[in-house]
């Protein structure tokens, strides 16, 4: 951290919501890319082959299985797009029951409802925010059809407790890896654990081709039905069966894109690995801000955005919102995390389309998940730990300023950003 002294003459420091300079002035770069990306581009334009079972599709299917230790990789179009085709291709049925998170993206609830299913959305654990097993096991009901788990910010769900009860109550387990490619378990790529694995490439994943998705699995007759209905209930091999499938195939430019991105995501990861070092052992002499500690079963972590839980009381009592619109003011990439599912606006929204009184999860109700959404929980974009010494001495001077100059965060500042 920089010492800061002040002398007599020396204007006070201000924060930058008040008009004082922000301690960061460059933003933080995403993505990241140089003239592989571009040539990739350019040679997919001059190839005239845009889309649809192209060479850089094949090519990239082939190198995220070889990467993921996997045998079958179907890219699509998004990360819901995966989830979508995940859920039909396990075949849910009107009412069958899938227990995920509260607190994460609406897109894998989504998919359960799209697909004619119910989201029984169970409570997080407050040292990974991502699935308690002892809640999952508490929501599992004789129409309990899978456990879709969600692997969030920078942790893996307890994989080994999940997957026991998925196995003693004949569960399918559906992993969502948009947070973590990478990543990996027992040594274990994140998404290869479950019968499917579904990933983004959207704009803010650690690869991206700014939209994109992928779905994995070891199970070559659930790779033809996911590519059937990816492709419009076309046939991956000769013996597939015809799956009724719509359009959601990921485009030459995109498959190009990732191609280059999969080149660098090892590197990024161990830039990342050292930085959040830095960081932890820097954080330490903040108070309030709290590292969570990482599973000692994630042998490799990969990660959207770090996830911090803050004591509002070493910050004059502000709320969370505040000193997120105060520190992304200093430059930091800061959001509050997701909202839980069921309260998020575009879900209650749905309500509209999906009447009931307990429809889409009404009537849910997961403490741990809403006081780390509302209260106790921010994320910092994975960008800001890219790069070396110093970028990760800024993003502690700018949480030493806006806690020691938290009294003075105007209360009308509200700007609320969630990733
Ligand atoms: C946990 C999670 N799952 C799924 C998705 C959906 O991915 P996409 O935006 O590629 O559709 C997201 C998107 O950010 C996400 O955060």
């Amino acid at each position: 951290m920089t010492a800061r002294t002040e002398s007599r003459g020396t204007p006070p420091e201000r924060l930058a919501l008040n008009g004082g300079t922000p301690v960061r002035a460059t933003p933080y770069r995403w993505p990241r890319y140089d003239d592989s990306e571009r040539r990739a581009v350019l040679e997919v334009v001059d190839s005239g082959h845009w889309s649809f079972d192209g060479p850089r599709e094949a090519e990239l299917a082939q190198a995220l299985s070889a990467y993921l230790g996997i045998e079958c990789a179907i890219p699509v179009a998004s990360g819901t797009a995966a989830l979508d085709i995940a859920l039909a291709a396990l075949d849910l049925r009107p009412g069958d029951e899938v227990i995920l998170p509260a607190l994460t993206w609406t897109a894998p609830a989504r998919a359960v409802v799209v697909n004619g299913g119910v989201p029984v959305f169970a409570d997080i654990d407050p040292r990974t925010w991502c699935l308690d097993p002892a809640a999952v096991e508490a929501a599992i009901t004789a129409r309990t059809r899978g456990i879709l788990v969600v692997h969030t910010y920078a942790h893996i769900a307890d994989m080994d407790r999940l997957l026991d009860l998925a196995h003693d109550h004949g569960l399918f387990v559906v992993e969502d890896c948009a947070h973590v490619f990478g990543a990996r378990w027992r040594h274990r790529a994140a998404g290869t654990l479950g019968r499917i694995g579904c990933f983004s490439f959207q704009q803010s994943k650690t690869m991206t081709a700014g939209e994109g998705g992928l779905a994995v699995t070891a199970d070559p007759h659930l790779a033809d039905r996911l590519y059937g209905l990816m492709n419009c209930g076309r046939k991956r091999r000769p013996e597939a069966d015809r799956w009724f499938g719509g359009n959601y195939r990921l485009t030459e430019f995109q498959a190009a894109i990732l191609r280059a991105q999969l080149r660098r995501v090892d590197d990024h990861i161990a830039a990342k690995t050292r930085q959040v070092a830095n960081f932890r052992a820097g954080l330490g002499e903040i108070p309030g801000l709290t590292l969570h500690d990482p599973d000692p079963r994630i042998t490799r972590r990969n990660f959207i955005a770090l996830p911090l839980t803050i004591d509002t009381r070493e910050f004059a009592g502000t709320c969370t919102d505040l000193i997120v619109t105060a520190l992304a003011a200093e430059g930091v990439p800061v959001f509050l995390p997701h909202p839980v599912v069921y309260r998020a606006p575009a879900w209650v929204a749905g309500r509209r389309q999906y009447p009931g009184p307990r429809s889409l999860g009404a009537d849910a109700r997961c403490p741990v998940g809403e006081h780390v959404a509302e209260k106790a929980g921010i994320v910092i974009a994975h960008e800001a730990f890219l790069d070396r010494w110093p970028d990760t001495a800024d993003l502690l001077d700018a949480v030493d300023k806006v806690r020691r100059l938290s009294g003075t965060i105007p209360r009308d500042a509200r700007d609320t950003r969630r990733i």
